[in-house]
């Protein structure tokens, strides 16, 4: 509000510059970097050039234009600056009367390709960045107003198949593959690299396998179905975990199947050419050319994402598509980028990578002890753990405290992975985030107990409050913390970075504890107390919508 604010005062002015002297202005409404001299503050300069006439002649005329808007207590004029005071009074009714007024008539529509993990390898850790990330910025333009596509996009096609195919038949057991799928293909797969070392000619059979599988093979195709309805499943159960969920499953495969399409519509654009018997796109000196059809005729990860962008362009026209990668396709989706703009495609310029940083143990990107990657369902499972373990300590007797643990662990993973900038690499300690102070999820949940157990002790009327109260210092601060709250959601859509609601969830939480260790909110006098649940019951709102916008669980006691 106090943003919106200075763009109402801005309007005022220049519409009273133009009322008197007939011309336009545009007066900007600063705000000085030094509290002392003012919450806001006008510079005459432009409007003395403008108007030919001196500063000191102007200022006065700007104050007397304030002084209509009963929004101060007091305006000076300091040399050429016009300061002004806000009322506090005014301005925290200002405020509270506005709390939940978000801009959120924006229209459009969203598409967000996130998690997109590959079939038939276990969900590593790399893949719950996208997940976490796709999912909270998705929550966030649908607060805006957006329409919001989520969509996971599975990793289902290449000649990795054929070789797990090859492994399945030959050293595959159909019940030991059934009871634990994921486990058990990806073992079948390291082992079908073991033997192929010794033995290349396997690598001509697996591609074999792969190119009758695209052909149709009905016997291939029913294995690769199991397989990937078995990952999917496994998928499905973490993204439960996590409470994601998403509109729809694309696949690769799909779009490898109708890849044609695009590839004449780029052979119409003349854009394609041979180069060494592969089919190749040149897109400028600045960068390699892509690649869209191999010398055998099959498509590359490029040729299914351009075929792919068309159909989402088809089935929800996008204004934006949001893809959630890793920082080591930056290279990748510029190229996508600059096919689709020499293909004149209307939408090339809604192409947007979200790209983000890695997962580091002592510096190193996050691996197990033998150098495999990180299961994350080992990485739920641990947290969970120690946030049971930290509860045990704090709370020992409280009820369905393995629940409990359960959204406090989850929540934990999610928001250490959030309060850090996206493409910013970032050390994974799980026993710090899942602590109940300090910079973590657990510390905002628990902040948010603290105040709902309060407000458990009493009712309040807050029609009956003291705004004298409000005004205070302590207090203030608090209300203008809650003001800025769009705001900082705004700011986390223009950057695809949810690291600002974040940071702002918690500072707020260290805003309410030294409140709450300086003042007792269940005080004898009504008006004192009505005032002071009231304000503690905005904060809850706050910290409960910031942490269901970012995906966290919301607990009523831990
Ligand atoms: N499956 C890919 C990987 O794990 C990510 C896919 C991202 N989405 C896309 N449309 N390219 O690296």
């Amino acid at each position: 509000m106090l943003d919106q604010l200075k763009v109402i005062i801005a309007k005022h002015l220049n519409n009273r510059v133009m009322e008197t002297y007939n011309v336009a202005s545009s007066l900007v409404v600063e705000t000085p970097k030094d509290k002392e001299k003012g919450d806001v503050a006008i510079p005459s300069f432009a409007l003395s050039k403008l108007l030919h006439k001196s500063p000191m002649e102007l200022a006065p005329v700007i104050k007397g234009f304030l002084e209509e808007l009963d929004y101060f207590e007091r305006i000076e004029i300091v040399g050429p600056y016009v300061n002004a005071f806000y009322s506090r009074k005014k301005l925290i009714k200002i405020i509270l009367d506005n709390f939940d007024n978000v801009d959120n008539k924006n229209s459009g529509t969203i598409c967000i390709d996130y998690s997109s993990p590959n079939i038939a390898k276990n969900f590593s850790i790399g893949h719950l960045r996208s997940t976490i990330l796709g999912e909270a910025i998705g929550n966030i333009y649908e607060k805006l107003g957006y329409k919001v596509v989520r969509i996971d996009h599975l990793g289902d096609f290449g000649t990795q198949f054929g070789k797990l195919i090859y492994a399945y038949l030959n050293w595959g057991d159909e019940e030991t593959v059934k009871k634990d799928p994921i486990n058990e293909l990806v073992k079948l797969y390291v082992r079908f690299h073991k033997e192929a070392e010794a033995n290349p000619s396997l690598d001509d059979k697996a591609r074999e396998i792969f190119n009758k599988l695209e052909e149709g093979d009905e016997y291939y195709q029913k294995l690769w179905n199991e397989f990937k309805s078995a990952s999917l499943e496994e998928f499905k159960r973490i993204y439960n975990i996590l409470g994601v969920h998403f509109d729809e499953y694309s696949s690769e495969a799909n779009a490898s199947r109708h890849a044609k399409r695009v590839l004449s519509m780029l052979e119409e654009k003349s854009l394609l050419e041979i180069d060494d018997g592969a089919t190749i796109v040149r897109i400028g000196d600045d960068m390699p050319p892509a690649i869209v059809r191999r010398t055998d005729g099959a498509t590359l990860y490029i040729t299914r994402d351009l075929e792919e962008v068309h159909r989402r362009y088809e089935t929800y026209h996008f204004d934006q598509m949001l893809y959630v990668v890793g920082n080591e396709q930056k290279l990748y989706f510029n190229q996508l980028r600059r096919v689709l703009e020499k293909m004149d495609a209307p939408f090339a310029s809604g192409i947007k990578h979200v790209n983000f940083g890695l997962i580091l143990t002592g510096g190193k990107k996050m691996s197990t002890r033998s150098g495999n990657a990180v299961k994350l369902i080992d990485v739920l499972d641990e947290s969970i753990k120690l946030a049971l373990s930290h509860i045990d300590e704090k709370n020992p007797n409280l009820e369905d405290k393995e629940e409990i643990a359960k959204a406090v662990g989850v929540s934990a993973i999610i928001f250490n992975d959030l309060k850090n900038y996206r493409e910013n690499d970032y050390e994974f300690n799980l026993e710090d985030a899942t602590k109940f102070e300090g910079q973590t999820g657990p510390y905002i949940q628990y902040t948010s107990v603290r105040i709902g157990s309060i407000l458990s002790q009493s009712s309040f009327d807050k029609n009956n409050i003291s705004y004298d109260l409000l005004s205070q210092d302590h207090f203030f601060d608090i209300i203008k913390k809650l003001d800025c709250f769009y705001q900082e959601i705004e700011k986390c859509a223009n950057e695809y970075a949810p690291n600002y609601l974040a940071k702002y969830l918690l500072q707020l939480s260290s805003l309410f504890n030294s409140f709450y260790t300086r003042e007792k909110c269940l005080v004898s006098d009504i008006i004192e107390r009505n005032t002071k649940l009231y304000l503690i019951s905005l904060i809850k709102s706050r910290l409960d919508e910031g942490m269901k916008l970012l995906g966290m669980r919301i607990v009523d006691k831990m």
